[in-house]
C-alpha cells in the first residue's frame, strides 16, 4: 500500500464489506420485520447477517491487524478516558484501529446480534414451524411468546445502540473533523501508525460474500419451498381428509380448516345448524349421519389439537369464550385492524369471512404471512 500523507491505511476491503454488508442486512430486516407477507425476505436478510456475524468472529482472530479482537481496546479505564478526552481535546489524535468506544460496540454486535439470529431462527421452527428447526414447533409452540419477546427485545437494543454509533461517527466526522465517516468507505484513517496489509484471500473472500449474498437472497426469497423456509406442514387436502365435510359444509362457502377455533366452538356451529348464520340447514342438505362424521372430523382437529401459530393464538385469545366467527375473535381483528372496512365490500371480496378470497390456498389450510394477497 502507499503511504498517504497524515493517512493511515486501516480498513481494507475484507472488514469493509463485512461492516457493510452486516449494517445493511440488519437494517434490511429490522424493515422487512414490519411487513408480515415479506417474512421470506426478513428470513433471508436474517440469514445473510448471521453468517456475516460467523465470518466477523472469524475474522477477529485471522483477519488483518486492526480487526483482530486482541487489538481491541477493552479496559474500563480507556472506555471512561476516551470520553474525558474528547470533552477536553478536540483535536486530538485517533487511534489508527478500534477505539474503546468501537471495541465494545463491535463486541456488542456479535453477540447480541448472535442472540437475535438464533432467536430468529428459533421462533421461525417454533412459531411458524418453517426453516432448520421447524421440527420444534411441534414440542415447544408453548414457548412461542418468550422466544418472540427476546428475539424483539435484542433487536430493539441493538437498533438503539446502532443508532448511538451512527451519532458517534458524526461527532467523529463533523465536531473532531477525523474524517471517520469516510475511513469505512475508503479504508483510510487520519491517524498514525502502520498500514494493514491486504491479503489476496482477503480480498478473494470479501467478493465472494457479496456475491453468495446475493445468490443467497435471491434463492430464499424466490422459490417458496426451499431448505431455509421449508414449512412443517403441508398443503391439506380436505377432499381427502374428510370427503363428506368438503362437499356439505363446501358448498356455500370453502371449508374452514378446522384448527382454526376451539372444539367448544364447533359444537355450538354444529349444535345450531337450523340457524347457521341467517341460512337454515335441515336434514336433507346435511344428513344427521354425515353431521356425526363432520362432528368427530372436526373435534379431532381442532385448535386444541393443533400446533400452529393461528390455533396458538386464536385459543390464547379466545379464552374462555366460544366464539362460531373469526371476526369475533380479538386475534383476528387485531391482524385484520389495517384493512379498511370498505376493502371487505368488493365484489371479489364480498364479505369478511371469505377468507379465501385474500388467503391463496386458504382451503388447503395455509394461513401463511407470505401467501396473502388482496385483491383488487
Ligand atoms: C347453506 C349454506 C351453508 C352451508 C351448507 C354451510 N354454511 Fe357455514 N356459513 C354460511 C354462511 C352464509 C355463513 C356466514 C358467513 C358468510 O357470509 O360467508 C357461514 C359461516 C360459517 C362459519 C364462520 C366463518 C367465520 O369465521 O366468519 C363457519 C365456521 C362455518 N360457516 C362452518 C360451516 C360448517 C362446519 C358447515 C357444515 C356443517 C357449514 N358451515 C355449512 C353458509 C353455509
Ligand atoms: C381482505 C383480505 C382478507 C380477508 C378477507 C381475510 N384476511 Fe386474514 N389477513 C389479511 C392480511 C392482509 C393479513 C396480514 C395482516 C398483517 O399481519 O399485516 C391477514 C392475517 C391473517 C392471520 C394472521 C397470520 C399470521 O400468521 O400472522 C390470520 C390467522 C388470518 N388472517 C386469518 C383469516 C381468516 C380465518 C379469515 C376469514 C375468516 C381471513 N383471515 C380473512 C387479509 C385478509
Amino acid at each position: 500500500m502507499n503511504r498517504k500523507e497524515g493517512l493511515v491505511f486501516v480498513w481494507p476491503i475484507s472488514t469493509r464489506i463485512i461492516h457493510w454488508i452486516i449494517a445493511i442486512s440488519f437494517t434490511a430486516s429490522l424493515i422487512t420485520s414490519f411487513y408480515e407477507n415479506y417474512l421470506h425476505y426478513h428470513v433471508a436478510f436474517g440469514w445473510i447477517f448471521g453468517v456475516m456475524l460467523i465470518y466477523r468472529i472469524i475474522w477477529g482472530f485471522v483477519g488483518p491487524r486492526y480487526a483482530t479482537f486482541n487489538t481491541f481496546k477493552l479496559k474500563p479505564k480507556d472506555l471512561v478516558w476516551y470520553f474525558q478526552e474528547k470533552i477536553i481535546d478536540r483535536w486530538r489524535k485517533i487511534p489508527p484501529g478500534h477505539n474503546p468506544a468501537s471495541s465494545w460496540y463491535t463486541i456488542l454486535v456479535v453477540s447480541v446480534g448472535s442472540v437475535i439470529v438464533i432467536s430468529g431462527l428459533l421462533l421461525y421452527g417454533i412459531q411458524e414451524a418453517k426453516g432448520i428447526f421447524s421440527f420444534l414447533n411441534t414440542d415447544y409452540y408453548m414457548y412461542m411468546d418468550i422466544v418472540d419477546a427476546v428475539h424483539k427485545y435484542a433487536s430493539w437494543f441493538l437498533a438503539s445502540w446502532a443508532c448511538i454509533h451512527i451519532l458517534g461517527v458524526m461527532v467523529e466526522q463533523f465536531y473532531h473533523k477525523t474524517s471517520m465517516v469516510f475511513a469505512m468507505i475508503t479504508g483510510y484513517k487520519k491517524s498514525e501508525g502502520e498500514d494493514t496489509d491486504v491479503t489476496p484471500f482477503g480480498v478473494f473472500a470479501s467478493y465472494a460474500f457479496i456475491i453468495l449474498s446475493v445468490i443467497a437472497f435471491y434463492y430464499i426469497v424466490s422459490t417458496y419451498d426451499n431448505f431455509f423456509t421449508r414449512s412443517k406442514f403441508a398443503l391439506i387436502n380436505y377432499e381427502k381428509e374428510n370427503q363428506v365435510y368438503y362437499h356439505d359444509c363446501g358448498d356455500c362457502h370453502k371449508v374452514y380448516p378446522p384448527f382454526l377455533f376451539p372444539k367448544r366452538s364447533w359444537e355450538r356451529i354444529m349444535d345450531k345448524l337450523d340457524n347457521h348464520f341467517g341460512e337454515e340447514i335441515t336434514e336433507n342438505n346435511i344428513s344427521m349421519g354425515a353431521r356425526e362424521s363432520i362432528k368427530k372430523y372436526l373435534y379431532a382437529n381442532s385448535a386444541e389439537h393443533s400446533t400452529r401459530e393461528v390455533s396458538y393464538k386464536m385459543l390464547k385469545s379466545i379464552g374462555d369464550g366460544r366464539p362460531k366467527s373469526t371476526s369475533k375473535v380479538m386475534y383476528w381483528r387485531e391482524t385484520h385492524a389495517d384493512i379498511d372496512p370498505s376493502v371487505y365490500k368488493r365484489k371479489s371480496i364480498k364479505d369478511r369471512s371469505n377468507c379465501s378470497a385474500c388467503h391463496k390456498d386458504f382451503e388447503y389450510g395455509n394461513l401463511d404471512d407470505t401467501n396473502i394477497k388482496i385483491p383488487d
